[in-house]
Parts: C-alpha cells; structure tokens; sequence
C-alpha cells in the first residue's frame, strides 16, 4: 500500500487506480472502518482511503484535539485489509487557506438530530466530503450506517450535485455485547463500557414498539419513556426518536406497522463520551 501526505503526490498516484472505490475516514481505526474497505474491495476496483481529522465538523467545545490520532497504526491496519492507497493530508494540504466556502447541507436533513445537537457538523462534514470527492475522484464512497444521517446527507449531496459517484452504506459492525464500534469508545471507563450497550437496548425496545403502534403520539411517549430511563442510568441522551429512513422527519400513522421504512435513532452522553447508534426496523 502506498501512503501519500500530499496533494500533488495523491494527484500523481491516481492514474494507476482507475475505478477506484474511496473509504473516508478521522482515524484511529477499528473492525468497523476494515469492513468499509473490505466492502470497498468487493466493487473489483482499487481501494483509497483517507485519514483526516476535520477540524470543520467538530464544535467549539467539542473533542477536536484529544481524537485520538494513531496514524502509524492505521496504515498497517489498512495495508493488511487491502487497501492499494491511503491519503493522510496534514491540515495545511486539505485547508491551505481557511476554508470560507462551505457546503451548505439541506436544512430538512442536517438540521433534525445530530445536526441540531451540533450546530455546523453537517456543513463540515459535506465540506471536507466534497472535496475528498473532488481530490481523489472516486467511482464509488462507502459509509457506514453507524452514522446513518452522514450517510443520508452524502447521498443527498451526491444527488443533488450530480455527481458521478455510487454511494455505498455498510451495516454497523459491533462488540459482542452490541455496542456499537467507535474511535470515542476508547474515552469510555470500564465501569461506563460495561454500561454503554444500554443505547443499543433503549433503541431496539423502541423498534420493537414502533413495529406495532400504529399511533405516532404514543410512539413519542414511548420516546420520552425511553429518555427518562437513560437519564435514570446515568446518561445525558440528546435525542432517541423513531424517524422515516427516506427523510428523518418523524413517522405519520401510514409509516407505522409497514417494516423497512423507519429507523430509531439515539445519541446520548455517558460521563464526558458522546455515543450514537440506530437500528432500522
Ligand atoms: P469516522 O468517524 O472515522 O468514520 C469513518 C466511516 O466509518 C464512516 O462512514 C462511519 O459511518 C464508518 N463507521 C464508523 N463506525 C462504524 C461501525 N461500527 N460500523 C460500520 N461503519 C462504521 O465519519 C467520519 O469519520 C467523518 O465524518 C468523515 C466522513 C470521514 C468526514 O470527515
């Protein structure tokens, strides 16, 4: 595998990976982010992934500078799944000057959930995408549904800009107890790790009552049910909400009781360590 920190060196490398399959990542990498770019490599062609952390989509008072950066690890980790090309920019090749123009997602999808929790994260994350886009030139983008509103605003992007490019969703790979894999597990305690799989069960109870209530009022007091049980363990959750897969607005009563339409979400903070899951149903 080739490692290249720069815009010219990637630029130079590319022609020798046509149809190449591009896999975005921040880093410090686990068996989640592998099975990306082993899903990469069943399209047949080359497979690029990035490493950056993207200073756009963190907030103020967010976790930008303690994200764990493992960059020597990471590339053995992705030479021994496959991978022909990592890109692993410092922040003066990806932002040589401030980045003022931006991506501005539509407000529909990146203002509901996480990106009302995060105020901009949206609009980072669409902005370094697009441009990893327009660096590497991929034929197809895998993103995993761990971050599944990143991965409705990807494709919604693609679509609306009309680019040439097939965006592929990867399920959630997870620990044995059902955690869902994360770089920000690592910050967890192991008093709070043992306790962490609770968001996974809060959420799936929720499936289970969204797949036979047929009235949405008593859907979102199951929700707020749901809220004041995480808080009771401990947690500080910003949102666990049943939402239609297609848009993330919340379920009408047609929506409800027909399977494959609708996905529960959940963010919630455990000490100072901010989780996300979904589960569809
Ligand atoms: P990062 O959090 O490093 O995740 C990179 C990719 O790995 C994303 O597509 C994410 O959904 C996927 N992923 C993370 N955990 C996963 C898991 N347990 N199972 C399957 N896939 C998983 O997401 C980002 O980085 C950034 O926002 C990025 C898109 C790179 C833009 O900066």
């Amino acid at each position: 595998m080739r490692v290249v920190h720069t815009v010219d060196d990637l630029r130079s490398a590319l022609p020798a990976l046509p149809g190449r399959t591009l896999v975005p990542t921040m880093g410090n990498l686990h068996t989640g982010h592998l099975a990306l770019v082993e899903r990469a490599r069943q399209t047949g062609g080359p497979v690029v992934a990035s490493v950056f952390v993207n200073r756009l989509q963190f907030g103020p008072n967010e976790d930008f500078d303690r994200y764990p950066r493992t960059l020597q690890r990471d590339a053995e980790q992705l030479e021994g799944a496959g991978c022909d090309l990592l890109f692993a920019p410092d922040e003066a090749q990806m932002y040589p000057r401030p980045q003022t123009w931006r991506v501005l997602p539509d407000p529909a999808l990146a203002g509901v959930l996480d990106g009302a929790a995060r105020p901009g994260h949206f609009e980072g994350v669409a902005t370094v995408v697009l441009k990893l886009f327009q660096l590497v030139q991929p034929a197809c983008a895998v993103f995993g549904k761990k971050d599944y509103q990143q991965l409705l605003l990807v494709r919604d992007m693609v679509r609306q800009f009309a680019l040439p490019i097939d965006i592929i969703g990867l399920d959630t790979v997870r620990d044995i107890d059902g955690l869902a894999l994360s770089s920000r597990n690592a910050y967890l305690d192991p008093v709070q790790r043992a306790h962490a799989p609770q968001l996974q069960a809060a959420l799936r109870r929720l499936a289970d009552a969204a797949s036979c209530c047929a009235d949405p009022s008593l859907l979102a007091e199951r929700e707020r049910d749901e809220m004041q049980a995480m808080v009771a363990q401990g947690w500080v959750p910003d949102y666990l909400s049943v939402r239609r897969r297609a848009d993330l607005q919340p379920p009408r009563a047609e929506d409800l009781g027909a399977r494959g339409r609708l996905v529960v979400l959940g963010a919630a903070r455990l000490g100072g360590t901010r989780l996300i899951d979904n589960v569809e149903c």
